[in-house]
């Protein structure tokens, strides 16, 4: 918890103790809504024009519509000015930032366009996982049950929720999703692995989230000739996996060096996710 702890929602910044939601808000009754997670370095959110281009997106795609001034940039503002307020400009943070369709009795469609949506913003404390991503990490895999819409960074996170549950009671890090024979990514981070020697992550396509780490890879990869295919990595391909590492806001690169109980490769970081490592974290301390 930080010092101050004050959150906003819904126009006023209170202590978080005393931030409060309606017991019909639908975020609550249905997961009714769609969320951001932002990394601040000594108060510098990392790529925020991306997070706000995918927020709009997510809004647009599941139908909420933010009211009067607001806006996704206003709200990352707000996660500026909660950084200041909590004394968060040192060191390392992250804004959670979430908008439900607003507080009404339960029906499933549409409550009336007079609803405004609830919006929630709050920053805390972030400690990057630097141990483990030198010594590497487990992951498992596992089914994945989730709707058609990945794309969308929607709070329904039940199946994510489950499959992180999974990896956790069998002491791995992350649970790598499987649909219809193909990995699409992990329970919350993206992915990519080398096999046969090529880089390769999943297309954005609906069956995965568009991470912002993911894409800023994909571009910081080109940037050091490292040629990288959009194409799905099948689960009979794992055996053949040399390397394979995590992506995420609060995962940066992290390296994958047991599936299943089964070393990866040498069973310890590769190369290239060494080399993309470096270049996130160069990408991370400078960048914005
Ligand atoms: N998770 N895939 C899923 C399902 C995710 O939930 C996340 C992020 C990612 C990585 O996206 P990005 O690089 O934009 O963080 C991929 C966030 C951090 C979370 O839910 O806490």
């Amino acid at each position: 918890m930080n010092s101050k702890d004050i959150v906003y929602v819904n126009g006023a910044f209170v202590p978080r103790s005393e931030a409060r939601v309606s017991v019909e808000d639908r975020g609550f009754v249905f997961g009714d809504g769609v969320y951001e997670v932002l990394r601040a370095i000594n108060g510098r959110l990392f790529a925020s024009k991306f997070h706000n281009e995918r927020l709009k997106r997510s809004l647009d795609g599941v139908r909420i519509s933010l009211t009067g001034n607001d806006s996704p940039e206003h709200l990352t503002e707000i996660g500026r000015q909660l950084l200041r307020e909590n004394d968060l400009l040192q060191g390392e943070a992250m804004v959670y930032m979430q908008v439900t369709r607003g507080s009404a009795t339960r029906a499933h469609n549409f409550p009336p366009p007079n609803v405004p949506p609830t919006v929630y913003v709050s920053v805390v404390r972030f400690i990057p996982y630097t141990e483990l991503a030198q010594s590497g990490a487990a992951a498992i895999s596992h089914p994945d049950l989730r709707w058609g819409r990945c794309d969308l960074k929607t709070l329904n996170l039940l199946p994510n929720v489950l499959a992180s549950q999974a990896a956790k009671e069998r002491g791995a890090f992350e649970a790598m999703l499987i649909r219809d024979g193909v990995v699409t990514e992990g329970a919350k981070t993206n992915f990519f692995g080398v096999v046969d020697g090529s880089l390769r992550t999943h297309p954005c396509d609906n069956h995965i989230l568009p991470g912002i780490t993911r894409s800023v890879l994909r571009d910081l990869a080109r940037e050091v000739s490292i040629d990288l295919e959009e194409t799905p990595i099948r689960a009979d391909e794992i055996p053949r996996l040399s390397e394979l590492f995590l992506t995420g806001t609060t995962t940066d690169v992290m390296p994958v060096v047991k599936l299943d109980d089964k070393p990866v490769g040498k069973g310890m970081p590769g190369e290239l996710t060494r080399k993309l490592q470096r270049v996130l974290a160069e990408s991370l301390a400078s960048g914005d």
